[in-house]
């Protein structure tokens, strides 16, 4: 993990957040390649679950809801931790996440000391709206995206004609006070979430629920992941949220081990049968193709963390190769091997020299080229340097321009995971490079 957030830091995609004032915990920056990286990820989680879906519609929700709805949801009595002190050296833990052995004894995993009583901790972020600080005025930060799809179900029922089955997509910042921020990006107190709400007829809900299992796993198939390094595990009883009746996470093998990527949950009619509760408001579907039948939808949801998959779309794309055996530190490449629709630079541009109209003719080619890919000019340092820095930004096409291009108009076109080159007439670039993204399958 130390090389990958150090490379992160050093090609500008993710940094500490208020890095000049020592860093805050639990919170990232990400840099200029790091938001392309997670825009495009966005994007194509985005196309999947939308685009691809004629029954499923996107909303933007806002962060800061009515108070009542984290009443409503569970989330004010339920959504804790249990968490311990050492008495001795200050540091606290999740009573979850120390060995069963110290618990008993009280005693602390790091310097021995006396442990607190077991408590229950609280992880949303509470604020006050307005000038008063009273509990009147209390608003927290959403901790999850989920509960902003609830509460405008009928809203977007109404405005969009919906029938079940149908789903409502969402892509957005969710806070969590977390005790534990270790791992780089990979649990913060800030992150982003890509979630989707299923709504479905009581009764097929098991049906549905296991094919949100299959598209999901099939999504990360299509992206080009190690398969591998993927795997299910269905929540027990103990593990079960309070909403759920049925859970499976894909776990990924991130460096520090086997972790949650992504939950499919069923929710049952939980959550729709609490806020008609809290809000006295009458939630249920009227199905006018079935004599008026009316009833609380299930919900079957996919809950991806967006910056999650981003760390771990980084770990799986980190490969280091040997690339020569000349004894010095050329011989090895670190490289990126992103999806090309992933890849924050499609194709970059690298003239072979600056002089003799190669650069012109270089930026007259960029200047084509970005209007269809996100493409990067590099001019400076000898070209198996500047393949290099390219590789390690995971761009999976460089053009180079050389004397040849200038009489016969042809390119080079080399690409990053084989560092094969190819000679293409400039006139077919463009179509070239869209083919190949289109045929991309991953060598390594
Ligand atoms: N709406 C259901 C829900 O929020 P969750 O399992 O608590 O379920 C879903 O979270 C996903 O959100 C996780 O699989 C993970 O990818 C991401 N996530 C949760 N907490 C996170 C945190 N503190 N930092 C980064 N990502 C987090």
């Amino acid at each position: 993990m130390e090389k990958i957030s150090s490379l992160a830091k050093r090609r500008g995609f993710v940094y500490q957040s208020s890095e000049i004032y020592g860093g805050q915990n639990g919170a990232w920056d990400y840099g200029p390649l790091g938001v392309e990286l997670k825009n495009r990820i966005a994007g194509a989680w985005w196309k999947e679950m939308t685009r691809l879906h004629d029954n499923i519609v996107g909303l933007d929700a806002s962060i800061l809801m009515h108070p009542r709805t984290w009443e409503a949801s569970g989330h004010v009595e339920n959504f804790t931790d249990p968490l311990v002190d050492c008495k001795k050296c200050k540091s606290r833990f999740r009573a979850d996440q120390i060995p069963q052995e110290n618990l008993t004894a009280k005693k602390c995993p790091d310097c021995g000391g006396e442990l607190t009583d077991t408590r229950k901790f609280n992880l949303m972020f509470k604020t006050h709206i307005g000038p008063a600080e009273d509990s009147a005025s209390i608003i927290y930060l959403r901790p999850e995206t989920a509960q902003g799809i609830y509460v405008n179900y009928k809203n977007i029922i109404q405005s969009n004609r919906m029938k079940i089955p149908f789903g409502i997509a969402q892509i957005g910042k969710a806070f969590r006070n977390e005790i534990s921020t270790k791992n780089f990006i990979f649990r913060t107190c800030e992150f982003e979430q890509m979630e989707m709400q299923y709504f479905v007829k009581p009764g097929t809900d098991e049906e549905w629920f296991s094919e949100w299992r299959k598209q999901r796993w099939a999504y990360y198939e299509k992206l080009g992941i190690k398969m591998d390094h993927l795997r299910w595990h269905q929540h027990g009883p103990d593990e079960l949220a309070h909403y759920a009746k049925d859970a499976y996470d894909i776990e990924y093998l991130f460096p520090m081990g086997w972790r949650e990527l992504e939950g499919v949950h069923n929710r049952t009619d939980y959550d729709l049968g609490r806020h008609t509760q809290f809000s006295g408001k009458d939630l249920q579907y009227i199905d006018q193709d079935n004599n008026n039948e009316r009833y609380i939808p299930y919900i079957i949801e996919t809950s991806a963390g967006l910056t999650r998959n981003l760390l771990m779309i980084f770990c799986d794309a980190y490969d280091e190769e040997q690339v020569a055996e000349k004894g010095n530190e050329d011989d090895w490449r670190t490289v990126l091997r992103f999806h090309p629709d992933l890849a924050p630079i499609t194709v970059a541009i690298l003239p072979l020299m600056k002089k003799d109209g190669l650069a012109e003719l270089a930026q007259d080619i960029r200047a084509e080229l970005k209007e269809d890919y996100a493409a990067d000019y590099d001019q400076s340092g000898a070209i198996g340097r500047r393949y290099r820095r390219q590789d390690e930004a995971g761009t999976p096409f460089c053009v180079t321009i050389d004397y040849q291009s200038k009489e016969d108009g042809t390119v080079t076109l080399r690409f990053r995971d084989s560092m094969e080159q190819v000679r293409v007439p400039r006139a077919e670039l463009s179509a070239r490079i869209r083919s190949e993204i289109k045929a991309y399958k991953r060598i390594k």
